[in-house]
């Protein structure tokens, strides 16, 4: 794995850490040239815990989940947001989710897990996965979660068979892969055709394998879900992926005489993670979503169902920024600068992975120009080991504190001990008050799980 060329002729934005824009947490400030989230400075943040660091903006967080909420009750009553845990969890976020009222998605029994450390009420949980094991489903259906969505008939039997023996009937939706290709990277696109998830609409299998939900005992099918991909910024397609759920859905009730109650839209709504991109906003991804359903149900005369969507990195992923300092620079003439941070692919993968981009900014010189290129790399032992390429940054020096913007979805959550590298402690921040949810690892930590 190694770093694409570098592009010699791109030139430095000049921004300043405040002309970022939509990349910016809430509350990000720039005062005497430091960066301030939540009312705390980043770089005494930094001092007092340690890099690499990953900051939530509190207030960025909860004033997401309740703009989901509103964008969509308001245009839709019979509504509810689940987030998607996946993008980030731990007992603190978990917390925030519940006392906001919204559900929550969770993918397999270590996530449902967390939730149910924190009395998350279980009614309000929808569990994922395309390859759920039998123990992770039993442990489902025993803490009564609201709903389990099916990704094949062996899981569906499964499902039946627990649900028998706890004497219970599960609630479950048919995940379909509606064949509708969203605008995005490859590596995350999960609807189209060729897809590991759920029951594909090819050849008329999804609608074939109905007869197999209604006639399987102890389970009730509750409805439908979809989930087209990640990082989407092309509403449209949310908006035909939608037309296709819902035709399925009336088919369903004028062959069978069934109706379902619920449709899960899934997530996807892209963010801003450089300057340039321009997502849409939770207003407008909301009024896709509730317009669409609105006219597929006119179209297909059939009732509005209950929505569901499932939103995880346009809901943290802004909020959270990571914190490093800068440990070395490496200028190679004609190829790139390199400024070497202490963190990488242990607390960002997606770089290394897709090459995501990034806006790195100096937190003690936010209030400077980005007059410079530089590649942030890592300090994990792979050429590809960075977490922005080619990105413009205020002149970096040994010592600095660099803020990598946008980080709060899929870091976290996808972060490793490679290298033996612990991984980075959580802080909320919020007016002022900085809050440890989330202890940094330690090397006994490395160990724990070793026999002598
Ligand atoms: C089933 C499902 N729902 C929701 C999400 C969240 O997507 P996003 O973080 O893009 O909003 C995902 C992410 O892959 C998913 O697989």
């Amino acid at each position: 794995m190694s770093l694409p060329a570098s592009d010699l002729s791109k030139q430095p934005d000049n921004r300043t850490t405040m002309e970022l824009g939509a990349c910016l947490p809430m509350t990000a400030e720039v005062k005497d040239d430091h960066l301030f989230i939540g009312g705390v400075d980043m770089v005494e943040l930094a001092h007092d815990y340690g890099t690499a660091l990953y900051v939530y903006d509190q207030a960025d967080l909860e004033n997401r989940m309740e703009t989901y909420r509103s964008a969509f009750q308001s245009r839709y009553e019979n509504s509810n947001v689940a987030y998607a845990s996946k993008a980030f969890l731990n007992k603190a976020v978990c917390r925030l989710v519940a006392r906001h009222g919204l559900c929550l998605d969770v993918s397999g029994g270590g996530e449902l897990a967390i939730a149910r450390a924190v009395d998350f009420p279980m009614e309000r949980v929808v569990v994922h996965g395309n390859n759920k094991t039998p123990q992770e489903l039993q442990e489902a259906v025993e803490a009564g979660v609201g709903c389990i969505v099916v990704d094949s008939r062996t899981e569906l039997a499964r499902i039946s068979a627990i649900a028998q023996k706890l004497g219970t009937t599960q609630d479950v939706y048919m995940r379909v892969t509606p064949g509708v290709e969203a605008d995005t990277h490859e590596y995350i696109r999960t609807g189209c055709e060729d897809s590991k998830f759920g029951f594909t609409m090819r050849d008329d299998f999804a609608f074939s394998c109905i007869k197999d939900f209604l006639n399987t005992p102890h389970v009730r099918l509750a409805g439908l879900h979809m989930h087209i991909g990640s990082q989407i910024f092309a509403l449209h397609s949310f908006g035909e992926a939608v037309d296709v759920i819902v035709e399925l859905a009336a088919r369903i009730k004028r062959e069978y005489g069934y109706e379902i109650d619920d449709i899960d839209v899934g997530g996807g709504l892209g963010i801003a993670y450089t300057a340039e991109d321009k997502p849409a906003s939770i207003d407008d991804f909301a009024e896709t979503i509730t317009t669409a359903m609105k006219a597929a149900c006119a179209k297909y005369d059939f009732k509005q169902p209950r929505i569901l969507c499932e939103p995880g990195r346009s809901l943290v992923a802004v909020p959270g920024v990571t914190l490093y300092t800068v440990g070395n620079l490496k200028t190679l003439p004609g190829i790139r600068k390199y400024v070497a941070v202490d963190g990488g692919m242990s607390d960002n993968i997606r770089t290394a992975l897709y090459h995501a981009d990034y806006e790195p900014v100096i937190a003690n010189k936010a209030g400077q120009p980005r007059t410079e290129i530089v590649t942030v790399a890592g300090k994990h032992c792979e050429s590809g080991d960075a977490v922005a390429i080619d990105r413009p940054i205020q002149h970096p020096e040994i010592g600095d504190v660099l803020c990598m913007f946008g980080t709060g979805a899929y870091c976290h959550s996808m972060s490793s001990n490679y290298n033996g590298q612990p991984r980075p402690g959580i802080v909320f921040v919020k007016d002022g008050k900085a809050t440890l949810v989330t202890r940094r690892e330690t090397y006994a930590d490395l160990m724990a799980c070793d026999i002598d």
